[in-house]
């Protein structure tokens, strides 16, 4: 297993997260929030998110997961329902990466079930061209190409999450 150069470092991060921040709390002022994070995956990119957004919010986790090894399953599972109903609410889900977009198209249908006043998706990666369903996204920290990243709550095996950076990452043979 090779962990590459950082494709984002800790510097790249931090000042794109206080951008998006700032977006939001101009986007949701005299709002409050209901911020969604999708676990594992968006818990760091979800707290930073959050420490830097100046309207009113509360948060609440989703656990899915559709991947086994680096083949997304198709199939997504979701551990947990939110705490509260959505209803009413002006819903953010934070998400790490999108990729198939299956994940975010079954949260999001999931959610709009619940009636939420709007649902906004905040993806800190998008991987653009993997996409197989259609799905808006109307926050998002950088485009990559079609490679396999670990860091910054992301996983491999479930390893590799703690990195502070974003890094390439290629299975040896
Ligand atoms: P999707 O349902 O195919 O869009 O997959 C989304 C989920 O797959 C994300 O929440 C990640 O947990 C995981 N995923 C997709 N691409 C990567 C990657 O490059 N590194 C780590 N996890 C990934
Ligand atoms: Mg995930």
């Amino acid at each position: 297993m090779v962990i590459g150069k950082p494709l984002f470092t800790v510097e790249q991060i931090q000042k794109r997260v206080g951008e998006l921040a700032g977006q939001i709390s101009h986007d949701y002022e005299g709002r409050e929030l209901l911020v969604v994070p999708l676990l594992k995956g968006a818990f760091m990119f979800a707290s930073d998110l959050v420490r830097a957004i100046r309207v009113p919010l509360t948060i609440d986790f989703l656990n899915t997961s559709s991947y086994s090894d680096t083949e997304t399953t198709g199939e997504v599972k979701v551990h947990c329902e939110l705490r509260d109903s959505a209803k009413g609410k002006d819903v953010l889900i934070v998400e790490d990466i999108a990729d198939t977009g299956i994940t975010l198209d079954f949260v999001t249908k999931k959610l709009q079930e619940q009636e939420p006043r709007s649902l906004k998706i905040c993806a800190f990666l998008d991987k653009k061209e993997r996409r197989t369903r259609e799905v808006h996204l109307d926050y998002v920290g950088f485009e990559i190409p079609n490679v396999y990243v670990v860091g910054y709550g992301l996983d491999y095996d479930d390893k590799f999450r703690n990195l502070p950076y974003i890094a390439i990452f290629k299975k040896t043979a």
